[in-house]
């Protein structure tokens, strides 16, 4: 060993540092041999530095460097000094430099690697995550996992400016319902009994505002047995938020500072406030979800009053039968060849359509699917209803209401993929707001909360609690991102009385009420403050902000679309000691 301390990190030199003695510690990442000399790029966390190994200059250190391949971790020492003009690498911070070797040290080697660091290909996602810590070397998941760091702190600064505490929350604990299933612990101490993991710590910041820690946060972890898509992990990270003697527009407030200020610190992009808002039934009523992409239009509209008395018996039906006509408009989209068009309705059928109709408008005429039903009076409504231009595409579908509105809401994502219409780099936010309080669970023929059972109603929806539960509105907001569920947050009850209400009307008993919820019944009853907060899944922000398409590139160690994880193999079986003591048999 010759080198103790590194004197530069591998991103570190500059013009300005020529002449300089250095010494480099890092990663093989690329080695070239040309005309004799032996080139290799040295990695570290910080960047790229080209070493030069000459044999005319130094034969033993250049013999030595004969043994150098991909990932071997190296020490060097050497002087700084200019490229040759002509390979002066711009794209590189360091690429006008290159450290000419006199000392090296091999401090360790690695055999052929399964993922080569330095490709941009990369190998199929079970080898990326069992050899997760070479995959986590790749260039884009540094930066990935950069930007998250970056991302967490931004959040710490700007919550810490503005009064939050961070306070951390028990993981061990009985149960907090977030819809999901829990993820459970068994007790050795009380065989038989369970502790859950949190599926969110939503109960203990509430007891903590009740507790006068008014403005809490915490980088939480969550634990939620549910099925696995690219945005959902079993355990995931949320930046959990609650505050006291605050109505909605407060809680919304900050949340907007602490997203304009994460991207403004993060990525220097300023985005505009406030976020528009949409109440839950206009985001229905017009993108079909409670989640829309507003980077891009396409826009429900109406067209039961243009069609109610057409001869066209699929709408004039469709009306009669209490349905709903409505169409959307793929701007300049009317080139599309005949075959294209029929996929579009092949893809809707396939998603549950009777049959998608299509209208192109041309200079002065129309092509269409159903032109004969066509009165010279629907075109014109038509023309206004969509202000459409020549080349102009629009879509049409009749049906029942929630079929209409799911399929469109499919058929927008689908065709902005089809289109292209999706650039890196836009980011729009979109409050979606009014939530209604509870939905009707179809199969349990029960009625479930919408967001969670703690969520407030309205102040002016409180009396249709006993009368229309199901027409009562919430005081739940969802932050929305690009078309995709960033947070979700609302007012909370605070008095038990109405706690107690909405437990019931959930089906719970007395009973059962106390026995899940009776420490939080008790809790409002002594002295709990209003108050109210939001959650947005770190998660998510950083896979969208890195322009990724799954959070599991913006996490260090997930698990895979099925909970597993190849790196360590978890979930393992474990001893029939280890059961022993806790009392499990297993039935499997
Ligand atoms: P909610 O259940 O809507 O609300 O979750 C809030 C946000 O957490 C993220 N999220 C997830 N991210 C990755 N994987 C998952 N499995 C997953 N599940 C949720 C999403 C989501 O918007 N306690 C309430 C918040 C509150 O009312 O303050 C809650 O947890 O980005």
């Amino acid at each position: 060993m010759i080198f103790k301390k590194r004197t530069h990190t591998c991103g570190e030199l500059r013009a300005s540092d020529i002449g300089k003695e250095v010494t480099l510690m890092g990663w093989v990442h690329r080695r070239r041999d040309l005309g004799g000399l032996i080139f290799i790029d040295l990695r570290d966390r910080e960047g790229i530095t080209q070493v030069v190994f000459n044999p005319e200059k130094y034969k033993e250190i250049h013999e030595k460097a004969g043994e150098l391949k991909n990932e071997y971790v190296i020490a060097v020492g050497g002087q700084v000094s200019p490229r040759p003009d002509g390979i002066v690498n711009p794209k590189l911070s360091t690429g006008e430099i290159e450290v000419l070797v006199k000392d090296l040290d091999i401090l360790n080697t690695c055999p052929t690697p399964p993922i080569t660091v330095s490709s941009e290909v990369r190998p199929d996602e079970i080898t990326r995550l069992k050899y997760r810590y070479l995959d986590l070397r790749t260039g884009r998941m540094q930066s990935n996992i950069k930007l998250r760091a970056n991302i967490t702190k931004a959040t710490r600064d700007y919550l810490a400016e503005n009064g939050f505490l961070e306070i951390e929350t028990p993981i061990l604990i009985n149960s907090t319902p977030e819809g999901a299933r829990d993820y459970l612990v068994p007790s050795r101490l009380y065989p038989g009994k369970f502790y859950a993991l949190p599926q969110s710590p939503q109960i203990f910041k509430q007891l903590l505002m009740v507790s006068g820690f008014d403005r809490y946060y915490q980088i939480a972890r969550c634990f939620r047995d549910e099925d696995q898509r690219a945005d959902r992990q079993p355990e995931f990270t949320q930046i959990d938020i609650e505050m006291s003697f605050v109505e909605r527009d407060d809680v919304l407030d900050m949340a907007e500072g602490l997203m304009t200020r994460i991207f403004k610190d993060v990525l220097n992009i300023d985005i505009p406030r406030p976020f528009p808002r949409l109440s839950h039934e206009q985001a229905i009523s017009r993108y079909g979800i409670d989640k829309p992409d507003i980077r891009y239009d396409m826009k429900m509209e109406d067209l039961g009053e243009i069609f109610k008395d057409s001869a066209f018996k699929a709408f004039s039906e469709t009306i009669t039968s209490g349905g709903i006509i409505k169409g959307i408009k793929v701007e300049g989209y009317g080139g599309a060849s005949r075959k294209k068009l029929d996929d579009l309705n092949e893809k809707a059928k396939e998603m549950g359509a009777k049959a998608l109709f299509w209208i192109v408008f041309t200079e002065d005429n129309i092509k269409s699917s159903i032109k004969k039903f066509l009165r010279p009076e629907d075109i014109e409504n038509l023309k206004k209803k969509f202000s459409v231009s020549p080349n102009d595409l629009v879509l049409i579908l009749a049906d029942k209401k929630e079929i209409v509105h799911r399929i469109f809401g499919e058929f927008r994502i689908f065709l902005t993929e089809e289109l292209g219409l999706i650039k890196y780099g836009d980011f729009k936010f979109l409050w979606v707001i009014d939530f209604p309080l509870f939905t009707y669970n179809k199969e349990e023929d029960r009625i479930d909360a919408e967001h969670h059972a703690f969520t407030s109603p309205l102040p002016e929806d409180i009396e249709f609690l006993d009368t229309d539960p199901l027409k009562v509105r919430a005081s739940s907001y969802d932050l929305v991102l690009n078309g995709v569920e960033l947070g979700s947050g609302s007012i909370r009850i605070h008095r038990r009385d109405i706690q107690e209400k909405v437990f019931k009307i959930m089906g719970l008993t007395m009973e059962e009420a106390d026995v899940k919820f009776g420490f939080l019944l008790r809790a409002l009853e002594y002295g709990s403050p209003p108050h109210g907060g939001i959650a947005p899944g770190l998660d998510r922000l950083v896979m969208l902000m890195a322009g990724e398409k799954t959070i599991r590139d913006v996490i260090a160690f997930p698990k895979t679309q099925t909970a597993f994880c190849p790196l360590t193999g978890a979930p393992v079986t474990v001893s029939e000691k280890q059961l022993g003591e806790l009392k499990i048999k297993l039935d499997v």
